[in-house]
């Protein structure tokens, strides 16, 4: 099992390149096949979903767009805690149909933040496209429309998900590994 260091921990592979390109590639195929003519626009969250986005829009076949968005955390004025804010929107998504691509729903806040911004601005309609899932850690009631792996509860990093900022780079799916 080959095994790496990211910062301070240690990390095994758990989903290799080709596994994930081959996941990919079904989705682009359905996606394909469900938007022949509907020009869809991709939202891309950043900075996690950068490969995915790159490696799903290059096995995607209709004509659509890309855009990408990312999620700024302030504290509210009443300091109830951390708020998300949505930033970098630039394209009037009025009428259109939009397919939000994240890298990981966890407990899925992120994702039920981005899809109220979105749904205030009168879209056609909302998808969303999460390579990974950790349904264990679910608390809303979210419908996800493609997922590209369920996984368990643990910590993953690689193919754009980071620790502590690093580790996006590597192109397989790594795991925290036991002490
Ligand atoms: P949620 O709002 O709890 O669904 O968290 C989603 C965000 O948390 C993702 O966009 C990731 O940035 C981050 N995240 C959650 N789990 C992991 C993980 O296992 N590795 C790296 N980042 C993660």
């Amino acid at each position: 099992m080959e095994t790496i260091k990211v910062r301070d921990k240690e990390f095994e592979v758990y989903l290799e390149e080709t596994k994930i390109q081959q996941r990919i590639a079904e989705i682009a195929q359905d996606i394909n096949e469900e938007y022949a003519s509907k020009n869809p626009l991709f939202i891309g969250i950043l900075n996690g979903s950068f490969m995915f986005a790159s490696d799903l829009m290059k096995a995607v076949n209709v004509p659509s767009e890309i855009a990408f968005i990312r999620m700024a955390s302030y504290k509210g004025m009443e300091s109830t805690g951390n708020v998300k804010q949505v930033l970098g929107l630039q394209e009037n998504v009025f009428g259109r149909h939009l397919i939000l691509l994240e890298d990981i729903v966890d407990s899925g806040l992120t994702m039920e933040e981005v899809i109220k911004f979105f749904q205030e601005r009168g879209p056609k309609s909302i998808r969303i496209a999460t390579l990974l899932l950790k349904p264990e850690k679910l608390e809303k009631d979210l419908k996800l429309d493609y997922v590209g792996f369920e996984i368990p509860e643990k910590f993953v990093v690689g193919y754009g998900l980071d620790y502590n900022g690093h580790g996006r780079n590597l192109k397989d799916i790594y795991q925290l590994k036991e002490a």
